[in-house]
């Protein structure tokens, strides 16, 4: 009835299973010159090979973090959440100019605990509301309550404090500051690897911060966020766990499926998101040398998590949970099972909680749910504070 009704509304987008194409996906263990990787000791290689190919074709190259980038201490609160937590404001300043963008770090940091505590720290994309640090409003797409509840640092900036998100020829922003726009090749810096950088930056603020365990950090995102969380986890190996939350095309579903959002869609509705390189493949997916499966792989052997709600079929469940599931031989790399499950999608509301690798489908729509964030708790608990499941 869902598929009927989207595939009413939108005439040439495919819901259809059936009508999804053959394909055969890039093997994760075959090298560019035809070497078969057979073990942990050959997978750096190959994982650089792989990140080169996603910098290269989809998300563009990102630049270092710039020589004058300072952490400036904002506000500290003891007392925040009713004695919970420890709210820390943290600016992260990319250059002495003016009007120089500034990443505005939001932090609860447990008051109950012994010891540096874990971490989750969200691209938040859905406005500096969403992530309001004097608790006014509280909303399911940042559960920072709950989060500190459960022993987690609850951590968000505003994805718009890095770059803007529109098509303004790449003059605002990160990459106005850090780059001149006659010098930008079909590989530079896109949006979401701009945002990903911006996760980066928190990492290098978190390794000089006693009250974080800089071992046990996780990005996460929704949607255009999680695409984002995918890539900063690809990006920078600091974070132990990644986690999708409805990332869809050119996040965490195959790109191959061409079912719901394809290429030509998004590249032609957000033209800043990826490199310019990627528009080349609007339409001829497989002639990508890659596919989204190689994204999940190049967190191995660290903790990934990707989650998809049922009638969010735009960003394509099956497609996210075949990339999760594609993923395994990395893992297995590590003596990891991945996903480890027999094949088949688990049922709704069902959390397969693997060995390096989780998925589940819920009910419901394109959001960031308390259930959701729940999931992500329980498979984080299990990977980062080791304990006994
Ligand atoms: C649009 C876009 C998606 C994206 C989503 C979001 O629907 O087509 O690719 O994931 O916005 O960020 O909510």
């Amino acid at each position: 009835e869902l598929v009927e009704t989207l595939s009413s509304k939108q005439p040439g987008v495919n819901y259809r299973e059936e009508r999804v194409p053959n394909y055969v996906l890039p093997d994760i263990l075959s090298c560019a010159d035809g070497r078969a990787v057979h073990s942990a000791a050959d997978w750096p290689a190959r994982r650089q090979e792989i990140l080169e190919l996603f910098r290269e074709h989809v998300y563009g190259r990102s630049p270092a973090a710039p020589a004058g980038m300072r952490f400036e201490t904002v506000e500290i609160d003891p007392k925040a959440m009713n004695g919970a937590a420890t709210l820390k404001r943290i600016n992260i300043h990319f250059s002495e100019q003016a009007d120089a963008p500034v990443l505005r770090l939001v932090m609860f940091v447990p008051n109950q605990r012994t010891a540096p505590a874990p971490a989750f720290l969200l691209i938040c994309n859905r406005g500096v509301e969403n992530i309001d640090y004097t608790r006014k409003i509280k909303s399911d797409f940042w559960p920072a309550e709950r989060i500190v509840e459960r022993g987690y640092v609850a951590a968000a900036f505003f994805n718009g404090d890095i770059d803007p998100d529109k098509h303004d020829g790449f003059v605002n922003g990160i990459h106005g500051l850090l780059e001149r726009p006659e010098a930008r090749t079909p590989s530079s810096w896109g949006t979401l690897a701009a945002w990903a950088w911006g996760a980066a930056r928190v990492m290098d603020y978190w390794v000089t911060d006693p009250d974080v365990d800089d071992t046990r950090c996780v990005v996460t995102g929704h949607s255009r966020g999680g695409k984002t969380a995918l890539w900063a986890g690809a990006e920078d190996t600091r974070f132990a766990m990644a986690v999708s939350n409805e990332s869809g095309c050119g996040g965490a579903a195959l790109s191959r499926r061409c079912y719901g959002e394809t290429l030509s869609i998004i590249n032609k509705a957000m033209p800043h998101w990826f490199c310019s390189r990627f528009h080349d493949y609007n339409g001829r997916e497989e002639a990508l040398p890659l596919d989204q499966h190689l994204l999940v792989a190049l967190m191995a052997p660290r903790a990934v998590y990707i989650s998809s709600a049922d009638q969010d079929l735009w960003a394509d469940p099956r497609g996210e949970f075949l990339a999760a599931q594609a993923a395994t031989p990395a893992y297995a790399l590590f003596a990891r099972k991945g996903l480890g499950n027999d094949g088949a999608m688990p049922d709704l509301n069902t959390p397969l909680l693997g060995d390096g690798v989780a998925y589940h489908v819920r009910e419901g729509s394109h959001t960031y749910s308390l259930y959701d964030w729940d999931c992500h708790m329980d498979m984080a608990d299990r990977e980062l504070k080791l304990k006994p499941s």
